[in-house]
């Protein structure tokens, strides 16, 4: 089976899974169970058999650490932006975007674009870290209310303008251990709507 998908690393690989395996299903499972068990990476990706995958990235640095796990077919170095990323309509299956939607870095804003790349019917799948878009206690510092606020109103308007349907939305512990602290990562799946 084909797939193909953006940015690097961790935890959309099972997540990915979770949806091929539960498309009529969403959210019925525990995905944390998945994220405990099993380090998730694009490597599994890869040995699963989605070979095709291309990685976007606005640091070079970046995709040499890409580049040596060797899953990738190409490697783009590209800023990620709401609008005219180099691929055609309708070329991917997923967009995954795991650790990059943070303050400073990739915006909400684009994920109309990857509605755009992504076909009907496949998906567009996002990890990032809770505390910057949703208060946490010890981790007021972190969040962002312009991040939060972003965040909900893109989900929100691409479902309300018919683009994609949410059928994930899940909050993990664990996702990063920084300061002392384990910090919740929170998961969205999205399938893709026809947009013809
Ligand atoms: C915190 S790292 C996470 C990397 C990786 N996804 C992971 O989970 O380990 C964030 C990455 O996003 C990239 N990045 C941030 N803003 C970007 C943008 N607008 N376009 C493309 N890449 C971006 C950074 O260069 C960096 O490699």
């Amino acid at each position: 089976m084909e797939g193909k998908g953006i940015n690097r690393e961790s935890g959309a690989t099972e997540i990915f899974r979770f949806i091929k395996e539960n498309h009529d299903c969403p959210g019925k499972n525990d995905i944390r169970d998945l994220y405990d068990t099993i380090t998730p990476s694009y490597d599994k990706l890869y040995k699963s058999g989605y070979k095709d995958v291309i990685g976007v990235d606005v640091s070079p640095k970046s995709l040499d650490i890409a580049e040596q796990k060797g899953v990738y077919k190409k490697l783009i170095c590209d800023e990620i932006l709401p609008k005219g990323m180099p691929f055609k309509t309708d070329e991917f299956d997923v967009v995954i975007c795991s650790g990059s939607i943070a303050p400073g870095h990739i915006s909400p804003e684009c994920f109309s674009e990857w509605t755009r790349i992504v076909k009907p019917g496949g998906f567009v799948v996002i990890v990032l870290r809770r505390c910057y878009v949703e208060l946490q206690k010890d981790r007021e510092y972190l969040h962002s209310a312009k991040l939060g606020e972003s965040f909900q109103a893109e989900i929100r308007n691409l479902e309300k303008s018919k683009r994609w349907e949410v059928v994930l939305r899940q909050t993990f512990p664990g996702y990063i251990y920084e300061d002392g602290l384990l910090n919740d990562g929170i998961a969205v799946a999205c399938r893709v709507l026809n947009h013809s």
